[in-house]
């Protein structure tokens, strides 16, 4: 884009110029021009000469020596603008020229020259035009937090001469919102995806500033805990939890179970996982614009742990009695229960009831709970089942010893043990205890066993002469003493009498 200078210098300057120099001069549209490196310059310019002369020679140059008036160097000869400058003028009164890609080095003065053809007038136009080239620099707040205000500036060295238009780039795409006052960009509020890398440019021109990166700070967002493995977690496996949440700057990573910080940083590992470690962990994610939590709940699968049996009523228990027994385990998943009986399966579930126990149900019970990580078995656990005597009955002593009278046992089953007492027929108070009774004459005996659960008597055992007799010739085979036996026999045979 080339700047064309529309305004020539006013008349009456020209006028008086044309008074004090014969009218001698040169005038240029603007004394100072500021240009956008890269661009194209065009000096409008105008020149007078008394009348009579004819012009010889016009050029541009950027050398003058005070007080001396030779050949200058031509800049059109100068290799350093020889191919980017162009005369646009003619030998009459327009001296315009365009210099093309500017850049910083071509910051001069410079200044119009030409000669007439009477006595070789030569006529510089002092002083001239000062060229300034300038770049352009984003000028922003290095850290803005989402929702400021931020103003971006495009500046320039010098004040352009050319009343161009502003464009803007974030991350080299133009921008077509919300363009400010002429050489500024307004962020109203600015958002996190206005963050990027900003340049800025003239409309019409090639030139491009360097960028300069809008960083935009923001709180976390809401963190995301994941969780590696991602499937079933079981006792004994590695276990990471990962937290991520989006921030700027990046944010501190905490990590909580119950209320106790357990570590930091965005990863949090687990080795060797157990039921321990369940419950519910908590990352928080903090920078200085805000903080969040995000919360994940560990479910830790096990086989079952501690296996134990307990029964229900816990004393004694008595025939007859409703009985519970109780498999209790920790696991996850719930486990499976099934109970044994001395090595038979005799049931499933987590209850095992018994109603009306007997004494048949006696044994060694225990469960074994199972889920899909393992199972176990828990220890056995005996009870004893109490009743009253049954089986009550009286018999003989096998063993009949010398000197004994007639021995009288009586058996019965019972838990605990009965006591016995020994009952003589029609007689209301005993006539002995324990386990055998001596008859020391004949009648009809019979015992009663008993215990804290009940008694029950036995049926009446009949006790004769004859049964003393056959006693007596069972013990005559083993003594050869005929007194002794004959002193027992007098003795047995008198009580009998007695009692009869
Ligand atoms: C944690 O999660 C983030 C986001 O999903 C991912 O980029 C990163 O690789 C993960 N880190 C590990 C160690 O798994
Ligand atoms: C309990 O069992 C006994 C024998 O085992 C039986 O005689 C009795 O009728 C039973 N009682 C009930 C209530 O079932
Ligand atoms: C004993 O009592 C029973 C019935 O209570 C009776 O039948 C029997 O005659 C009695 N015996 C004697 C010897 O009194």
């Amino acid at each position: 884009m080339s700047l064309i200078m529309a305004s020539p210098l006013p008349l009456f300057l020209l006028m008086i110029q044309g008074v004090s120099s014969a009218d001698w001069g040169v005038s240029y549209s603007h004394s100072h021009i500021c240009a956008l490196k890269g661009s194209t310059v065009t000096i409008s310019c105008t020149f007078t000469y008394p009348t009579g002369h004819q012009i010889k020679k016009v050029y541009w140059t950027k050398t003058t020596i005070k007080g001396k008036d030779e050949d200058f160097p031509d800049l059109s000869e100068d290799p350093e603008y020889s191919q980017r400058l162009q005369y646009l003028g003619d030998k009459q009164q327009n001296c315009n020229i365009r210099l093309s890609h500017v850049t910083q080095k071509d910051e001069h003065e410079y200044y119009f020259r030409f000669t007439t053809d009477i006595q070789d007038k030569k006529w510089t136009g002092q002083p001239g035009v000062t060229l300034a080239v300038t770049d352009l620099q984003v000028e922003c707040p290095e850290r803005v937090t989402e929702g400021d205000s931020v103003r971006l500036t495009c500046k320039s060295s010098c004040t352009l001469t050319d009343r161009a238009t502003f464009i803007w780039y974030r991350n080299s795409q133009p921008l077509t919102e919300r363009r400010d006052t002429n050489n500024q960009l307004l962020l109203q509020s600015v958002r996190r995806e206005d963050a990027g890398r900003y340049n800025c440019a003239l409309h019409g021109h090639t030139y491009i500033s360097p960028s300069v990166y809008l960083d935009v700070m923001y709180p976390p967002g809401n963190p995301v805990i994941s969780i590696s493995p991602s499937g079933e977690i079981v006792e004994g496996d590695s276990v990471t939890l990962n937290c991520s949440s989006d921030s700027n700057p990046p944010a501190e990573i905490s990590w909580f179970k119950g209320g106790t910080s357990v570590g930091s940083g965005r990863i949090y590992s687990i080795s060797k996982i157990s039921s321990d470690h369940n419950g519910e962990y908590k990352c928080k994610s903090i920078n200085e614009n805000g903080e969040k939590y995000a919360a994940v709940t560990l479910n830790v699968m096990y086989p079952p742990h501690s296996v134990v049996v307990s029964i229900s009523p816990s004393g004694e228990i008595v025939e007859g009695d409703s009985v519970t027994l109780i498999c209790s385990s920790d696991s996850n998943p719930p486990a499976e229960i099934s109970w044994f009986k001395g090595g038979t399966f005799v049931g499933s579930g987590r209850i095992y009831s018994i109603s009306n126990i007997s004494s048949d149900h006696s044994g060694k019970y225990k469960c074994k709970s199972i889920n899909e990580h393992g199972g176990k078995y828990s220890d056995a656990v005996t009870f004893s089942i109490m009743y009253p005597p049954r089986n009550v009955s009286v018999s003989f002593s096998a063993e009949i010893v010398e000197g004994d009278s007639m021995t009288l046992v009586c058996s019965s089953d019972s838990n605990p043990p009965a006591e016995i007492s020994w009952f003589k027929e029609n007689q209301s108070s005993a006539v002995g205890s324990g386990q055998s009774f001596s008859a020391l004459q004949s009648g009809r005996f019979f015992c009663e066993a008993q215990n804290t659960y009940g008694s029950m008597k036995s049926a009446a055992q009949s006790v004769t002469g004859a049964d003393f007799i056959n006693t007596l010739v069972y013990l005559h085979s083993f003594h050869q003493s005929r007194e002794l036996i004959m002193m027992s026999f007098l003795f047995q045979f008198i009580m009998m009498v007695i009692a009869v």
